[in-house]
């Protein structure tokens, strides 16, 4: 597996794909496309494999010293195989590099996979965001990783 930014718009695609089979409220082609243009703000990291397809991503934004977490996605058959956590790891390293000191982001209260995940790689719940999702509406767990580095 190789981790690599989003440069091309072809793999646009892939990720849309898979954004689509992973949310109920999926991003569009074209909040994509205005991510992509918003340069040195907005970051996408993909996850390929050997045949160089595109199996996940995940995207944030550089916000001063804070990265924030914005979508992390891993197409079904390649889940539960690292590539969460290989793409997240990578994306906090990436952070520390380009002079951020700590990171957050918002998951499900109901996603116990994503959960498990971010606290296994040291983030902590600090707060909720009352019925921010929607379809189906749920809470928001607000996380946060301080200090990013060692
Ligand atoms: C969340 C997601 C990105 C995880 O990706 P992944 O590549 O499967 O994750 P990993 O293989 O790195 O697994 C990391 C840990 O998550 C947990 N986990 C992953 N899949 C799990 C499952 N099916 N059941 C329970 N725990 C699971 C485990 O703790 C796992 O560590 P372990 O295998 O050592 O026990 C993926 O499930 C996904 O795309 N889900 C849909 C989109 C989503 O919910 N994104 C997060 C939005 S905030």
């Amino acid at each position: 597996m190789t981790i690599e930014p989003l440069a091309l718009p072809s793999d646009l695609d892939a990720v849309l794909a898979i954004e689509t089979e992973s949310f109920t409220s999926p991003w569009t082609r074209e909040m994509y496309v205005a991510e992509l243009q918003n340069v040195g703000v907005s970051f996408c990291y993909l996850a390929r494999d050997e045949s160089g397809g595109v199996i996940g991503f995940c995207s944030f934004w550089r916000v001063l010293d804070e990265l924030h977490i914005n979508n992390l996605a891993v197409a079904h058959p390649y889940r539960r195989r690292g590539v969460g956590t290989a793409l997240l790891t990578f994306v906090l390293n990436e952070g520390v590099r380009i002079g951020a000191h700590r990171a957050t982001l918002e998951v499900r209260r109901s996603n116990e996979v994503a959960r498990h995940l971010y606290e296994h790689l040291g983030f902590s719940p600090a707060g909720v965001r009352r019925a921010y999702y929607t379809n189906p509406v749920e809470d928001a767990l607000v996380l946060w990783r301080e200090p990013l580095g060692n």
